[in-house]
């Protein structure tokens, strides 16, 4: 076990799915237990980083390309990563694992859109619904489901707690995180 082991955990899902949520409670509880780690988060990056882009399919896709390179980097220096970007195709995913290569932690954040529409913490589903917002995920732009990801959270089932439980198990399985690491104890992913 090295103890500055880097990953990326790089959470997909629809906004409102919980994916800002379970990235500020895992990386709290990853402080806690003394272990460093960033939270690199859509909505925080665009009002700079990628404040250039918006979100046609080419501009998602060049956004999601500086995450990945960003994550790398950080990842390169032993911090773990903590992703929690929308990154709605299959291809965005994969340009994300190939980019930061092993220690790539898919994690599928999974709620049904009516979850997430009645939810709507911000007020753009029902915007998009009125035809305000053009490409917006799951109402005027695609989400395509992960086949395979690396772990699967569905929001609407589990607790924020177990939830991040079950991201501590490829961080442990990695080496990333002794075993006991005093953080809880993780329970199986699905
Ligand atoms: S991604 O598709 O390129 O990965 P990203 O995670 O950076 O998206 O940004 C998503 C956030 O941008 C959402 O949480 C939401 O607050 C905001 N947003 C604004 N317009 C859209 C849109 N058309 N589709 C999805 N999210 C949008």
């Amino acid at each position: 076990m090295s103890a500055s082991c880097g990953a990326v955990i790089w959470m997909t899902g629809l906004s409102g799915a919980g994916k800002s949520t379970l990235a500020d409670t895992l990386h709290r509880r990853l402080k806690d237990a003394g272990r460093a780690s960033v939270v690199l988060d859509g909505d925080a990056l665009r009002r700079g980083l990628t404040a250039d882009l918006g979100f046609t399919p080419e501009d998602r896709a060049e956004n999601l390309r500086r995450v990945a390179h960003v994550a790398a980097l950080f990842m390169q220096q032993g911090f773990i990563v903590i992703a929690a970007v929308i990154s709605p195709e299959h291809g965005h995913r994969r340009m994300a694992r190939e980019i930061v290569g092993a220690g790539f932690v898919e994690v599928f954040v999974n709620a049904p859109l009516t979850v997430c529409e009645s939810r709507d913490v911000k007020g753009l589903y029902a915007r998009a619904r009125r035809g305000e917002i053009p490409h917006f995920t799951g109402i005027s732009g695609p989400f395509e489901v992960p086949l395979a990801p690396d772990v699967m959270i569905e929001t609407d089932r589990v607790s924020v707690e177990e939830a991040v439980d079950r991201l501590l198990v490829p961080l442990i399985a990695m080496g990333c995180l002794p075993g006991e690491s005093g953080l809880g104890k993780p329970r199986l992913a699905k």
